[in-house]
């Protein structure tokens, strides 16, 4: 496995953002409700992305992933319908798979994901979604198996104890859009990768409503046509290089980014003291010399994403008082607490809260990365720490961002990868 090597860094200059991992996921899933061809541009590559084509070719497809292009060709073998458990343990998005495999053959086999060090992870939500739509489901053996001889439109309240959930949100969608008569999703996911999502559909030639809303509308057709879209820039990644930037204090210039999928961040970076220079697909950040400490809370879109909740509890270590966040999404999310506290930042965790004492530095460490969001917290950490800090376990970070060392590097960052055996 892998390790990363950063030592204490000064940014400058301008990154580029790559297509969005969780817009990809759930667009090359919805490939599996169409024969036709299919072409998805500007894919990151990635672990879970290369995961989620292995699953593709496992039900059927015939795929090429050449830079940043994705194309999907259906072989015309009998439709296999069973995402094996080996692939989909590796990727809990691969689940998004069971409500296009179900509306297209009417009957799926998906292993359930389990849980992974952020929580839980449940999928109550997406099976409730599909048996309101019709489908027969049984729990056997970690697997979930649906069948229906047809898909019905139906009325579903899709909230769960934590809010909208985002591939819930998707798999229902999915399913909805090959079945007969009308879908109302309410208390959908408003994620800009769910926008996308229904954009590309409607490209297929879904019948689509309100995505991007809590209440979404589906007038089910009787088969779709393939292809052809670009994904959406990375919000994730783009909220990562700039709280690498607040951290080192630096000025850089993120590109290709939308600027509207990021406004809570954008907000909690002013309030620490960032000031932005905003233009229609770049963002300059002027990072502050003094990081004024802040009180945020994670929430469903367009609140402040969980996925960036790591990377701005980095910056916090190094504020100048008290900063506090409280993380209603999964609120066990805070595998990176004990790691930077290994790293001297004084950081207390009960339940979904933590209180972050900024201190005036952070020393470097050998630490282990433990999910794709803490990783790039230990990155951001280690590029503002005195000495060298060692990640080990780097894996996880190359599920989430595309070559990130090198981009950090032409940032230039003090950061190298050793290969480990
Ligand atoms: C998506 O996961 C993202 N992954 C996650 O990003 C992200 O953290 C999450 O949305 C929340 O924004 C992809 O898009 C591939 P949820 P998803 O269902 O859809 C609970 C990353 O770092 N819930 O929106 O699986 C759940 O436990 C990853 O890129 C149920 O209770 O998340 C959580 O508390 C990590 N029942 C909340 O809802 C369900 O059936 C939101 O989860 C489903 C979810």
């Amino acid at each position: 496995m892998d390790k990363f090597i950063v030592y204490n860094s000064k940014l400058k200059g301008d990154v580029t953002i790559s297509g969005a991992k969780n817009a990809a996921l759930p667009i090359l899933s919805a490939t599996l409700l169409t024969d036709k061809l299919c072409v998805l541009k500007n894919v990151p590559d990635l672990l879970d992305i290369r995961t989620m084509l292995k699953i593709l070719q496992t039900l059927g497809k015939e795929i090429s992933f050449k830079q940043g292009t994705v194309v999907i060709k259906s072989t015309g073998k009998r439709e296999k319908y069973t995402a094996p458990y080996s692939l989909v343990r590796t990727m809990r998005a691969s689940f998004c798979c069971l409500g296009p495999l179900l509306a297209k053959n009417r009957k799926a086999k998906v292993a359930l994901p389990g849980g992974c060090v952020i929580g839980p992870r449940p999928v109550d939500l997406h099976i409730k979604g599909l048996m309101k739509l019709g489908a027969d489901i049984k729990i056997n053996k970690g697997y979930c198996i649906a069948s229906a001889k047809k898909l019905k439109g139906a009325h579903i309240y899709l909230g769960g104890q934590f809010g909208s959930s985002v591939l819930a949100t998707a798999n229902v969608m999915m399913a909805a859009v090959l079945s007969k008569g009308i879908t109302i999703i309410e208390h959908a996911a408003c994620e800009p990768e769910i926008i996308a999502l229904g954009i590309a559909l409607k490209k297929m030639g879904a019948n689509i409503e309100g995505e991007g809303t809590p209440i979404i509308t589906i007038n089910g057709v009787d088969c779709l046509n393939g292809l052809d879209e670009t994904v959406i820039p990375d919000r994730i990644e783009a909220a990562t290089f700039l709280a690498a930037a607040l951290v080192t204090r630096s000025d850089i210039t993120i590109k290709k980014v939308n600027f509207k999928h990021l406004t809570a961040v954008l907000e909690a970076m002013e309030n620490m003291g960032a000031v932005f220079n905003i233009k229609e697909d770049s963002i300059g950040i002027k990072s502050p010399k003094v990081i004024t400490p802040v009180s945020v809370t994670t929430l469903p879109y367009p609140g402040f994403p969980t996925d960036v909740q790591a990377q701005l509890m980095s910056c916090l270590c190094f504020a100048k008082g008290i900063s506090m966040i409280t993380e209603k999404i999964y609120p066990d999310r805070f595998m990176h607490i004990a790691e930077l506290n290994r790293m001297g930042a004084g950081i207390q965790r009960s339940g979904p809260y933590a209180i972050i004492e900024g201190r005036r530095r952070l020393f470097g460490a050998e630490v282990m990365a433990s999910d794709l969001r803490a990783s790039a917290a230990l990155v951001i950490a280690g590029l503002a720490a005195e000495d060298k800090t060692e990640i080990l376990r780097v894996y996880h970070i190359d599920r989430g961002y595309e070559y990130i060392e090198t981009k950090l590097r032409h940032l230039g960052a003090k950061v190298k990868r050793v290969k480990q055996k």
